[in-house]
């Protein structure tokens, strides 16, 4: 017997050793040469709410990343932090009566709280009000003014708070911010221009000659098309109208344009001028900003354009992720499911909620988010797919090795595929996060894992296990379930890192290294395996739901409630106009004949209504608000000389009044008290 298995495992080693030995030098020489510097980046995040579980997304995903590098060899820099200045921050404080520091210490200190429950390996947090970051911020700008590329003038326009950004009147859509289709308001100050246009050519040559440098591709189209080829402006880069920033050294009454502070946070946290430029030398050019596909624009614009007039080298990637979504549009409490990733965290521990993040945000597009796919996800992935086979694993080998790891004896041809995919796996998941691809490289490990538990059905070890005579077959049944779970283990430990630790505990692994996985025997004979709990129990999902129900129940009412009780930020009243101004708008009295959704417009309705004597069609924002069949038979009221526009294709004769919220979380339409004929002037 002992022959048998000598020859047939050298055999197979033999074969592997073949089979492998490619990857394998492959992977060394990689990881040998690979000591290199590797510089990655997420947003900074506003401390200007809560954060909700689709805030999360952009520092889960460079979290695993930047573990993935470590991992494998690379001398990594993991940067986050907080964008604490700005017009947006300073009236939040200002209506809960605190200074800005104070309130963005409070809400920084909860940010880091949620980046430790959720296991994020960052090495440096950086604080736009950190000392060290505004004395560099005030000497870019003051280069960039020496540079001949700042100016002086004054900006009139636009500008929307809550996106910290201009626009000009030509920009507006319905005269608001075309990023968040909030209001925006009128400004008119002294300030100082960035001449963006003087780099525009350089920048487009630049995009198109590094197909890498914008990913994913499609995002790439998006900026050159829209922003970039259609012409550059110069861009306003100070503000006069309140304090709260960095302010502008050489000329004191102005303050730094929070983009532009913020931005220079990648340089600045490498100490650019300042103190450590160490720092800059070894990790710039940075190897990638993670960042959502919302302010793609800032880093693919005016950060590349800030760089070359600074002289620097630009960032080799900014890859713009999709968003995570609710069924019904973007996140919000007040939408009933639990968005809070505390609470998520609490009910199904970090590595779930990691899970769901990772895996459900597809490459390059938007994800959704609701409480039952979440629940499920976790039962069939987690509890059932890894959870059950690391507690199939231990617990025959306590069952029938009392607890000790068996020595592989007896080989089979059965063996082979299982082997040969875990060797070949940890390349390929390689490949997938080298691309970013970080789903898919979830879905390798989650076919090797499918493929151990195959194995167990078809090797059958509790009929071995009856049978003293397979007692050398079932060693080696269970030696390869345990080694399969080394290699899971390590690959999964970027993505999901306790539960590879709790995998590590219960079968007692201590070689965890990336090259370990060159060969399957890295699982040491004679150590202890013990069974520790359930690393994801298995959740009933109605009764899980039904609780949840509960809990988003209590979240809307706070919602509600907190939006009754907070009064909403005044928005400035507009530039006062004349009787006559007015009197050229018609508003009439119309009823709503028909209304339907329109297709691939989640925002839109179309509406027929009746103006008394002519029927128009109207196309209006409020899908999100009404459904079709609440609003036919309402009277409404209808700007009635508005000129005609096309939407997604429609016709839309007119527009219908509606009152809505700061955030436009609520929207409600215009009437009148009591009916009208059709077509019944309103004034
Ligand atoms: N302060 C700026 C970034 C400055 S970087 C120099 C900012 N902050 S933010 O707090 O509004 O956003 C932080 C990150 O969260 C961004 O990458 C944004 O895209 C991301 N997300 C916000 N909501 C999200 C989802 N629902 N889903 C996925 N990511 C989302 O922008």
């Amino acid at each position: 017997m002992f022959l048998v298995y000598k020859l047939t495992f050298a055999n197979i080693k033999v074969l592997n050793f073949i089979s492998v030995k490619f990857e394998s030098i492959k992977r060394k020489e990689g990881i040998l040469m690979n000591k290199k510097p590797y510089y990655i980046t997420t947003p900074i995040y506003y401390p200007s709410a809560k954060l909700h579980i689709g805030n999360t997304y952009t520092t889960v995903a460079a979290d695993a990343v930047a573990r993935f590098k470590r991992l494998t060899g690379y001398d990594v820099m993991f940067l986050t932090g907080s964008d604490e200045h700005g017009q947006k921050i300073q009236r939040i404080a200002e209506e809960k009566g605190v200074t800005p520091k104070q309130y963005v210490d409070e809400i920084v200190a909860g940010i880091k709280e949620l980046w430790k429950l959720m296991n994020i390996s960052y090495d440096k947090f950086i604080r736009t009000t950190d000392n060290y970051h505004e004395e560099s911020v005030k000497k870019i700008f003051k280069k960039l003014y020496d540079k001949g590329d700042i100016y002086k003038g004054e900006y009139e326009g636009w500008y929307c708070t809550p996106c910290e950004s201009f626009f000009t009147e030509s920009q507006l859509v319905d005269g608001k911010c075309p990023d968040c289709g909030r209001p925006v308001e009128k400004a008119k100050e002294e300030a100082y221009f960035f001449k963006m246009s003087k780099y525009a050519d350089r920048l487009i040559e630049y995009i198109e000659t590094h197909p890498d440098f914008i990913q994913p591709e499609t995002r790439k189209n998006e900026m050159l098309n829209n922003f970039l080829r259609p012409g550059l402006q110069d861009l306003c880069v100070s503000r006069t109208s309140f304090n709260w920033g960095i302010p502008v050294e050489f000329d004191t009454d102005h303050v730094v344009y929070v983009w532009i502070d913020a931005l220079s946070n990648y340089i600045t946290a490498l100490g650019y001028l300042n103190d450590e430029p160490a720092l800059m030398e070894k990790y710039w050019p940075a190897d990638v900003h993670l960042i959502g596909k919302d302010i793609l624009r800032f880093h693919t614009i005016y950060w590349p354009i800030m760089l070359m007039a600074l002289e620097l080298p630009l960032p080799k990637q900014v890859f713009g992720h999709g968003w995570l979504m609710l069924e019904g549009g973007k996140m919000s409490k007040s939408k009933g499911n639990i968005v809070d990733p505390e609470v998520l965290v609490e009910h199904f521990g970090v590595d779930a909620v990691r899970y769901y993040l990772l895996h459900e945000i597809p490459f390059g597009s938007d994800g959704i988010f609701s409480n039952e796919i979440f629940i499920k996800k976790t039962n069939s992935d987690l509890a059932n797919d890894l959870g059950n086979l690391l507690s199939r694993t231990v617990t025959m080998i306590s069952k029938y090795f009392g607890g000790e790891m068996p020595a592989p004896n007896v080989k089979e041809a059965v063996d082979d595929e299982l082997i040969k995919l875990a060797l070949e796996t940890p390349s390929k998941v390689e490949k997938e996060i080298d691309d970013l691809k970080i789903p898919y490289a979830l879905d390798h490990i989650w076919t090797l894992i499918r493929r151990t538990n195959k194995y167990i059905d078809e090797t059958e070890p509790w009929i071995l296990g009856k049978d003293e005579s397979k007692k050398d077959r079932l060693s080696t049944v269970l030696y390869n379930l345990s080694e399969s779970l080394r290699f899971i283990s390590v690959l999964v430990s970027p993505f999901l890192p306790e539960t590879s630790e709790k995998i590590n505990e219960q079968l007692n692994i201590d070689l965890t290294s990336w090259d370990s996985l060159v060969s399957f025997d890295g699982t040491k004979a004679g150590t202890k395996v013990e069974k520790k709990g359930v690393i994801f129990p298995r959740i009933d999902v109605e009764k899980k739901l039904a609780e949840f129900e509960k809990i988003a129940e209590e979240q809307r009412k706070a919602a509600a409630a907190a939006n009754d009780e907070e009064k909403q930020e005044m928005i400035p009243i507009k530039d006062e106009i004349t009787i006559d101004d007015f009197d050229k708008i018609d508003l009439r009295v119309v009823t709503v004949l028909e209304c339907e959704p329109i297709k691939k417009a989640k925002k839109l309705l179309k509406l027929k209504v009746d103006l008394g004597g002519e029927i128009r069609q109207v196309v209006s924002g409020i899908a999100q608000h009404y459904k079709p069949e609440d609003l036919i038979g309402k009277q409404v009221i209808l700007v009635a000389n508005l000129k005609p526009v096309k939407l997604r294709g429609e016709l839309s004769q007119g527009m219908i009044l509606a009152a809505y919220t700061n955030d436009d979380s609520k929207l409600v339409l215009a009437g009148i008290q009591g009916k009208l004929p059709n077509g019944s002037q309103v004034g």
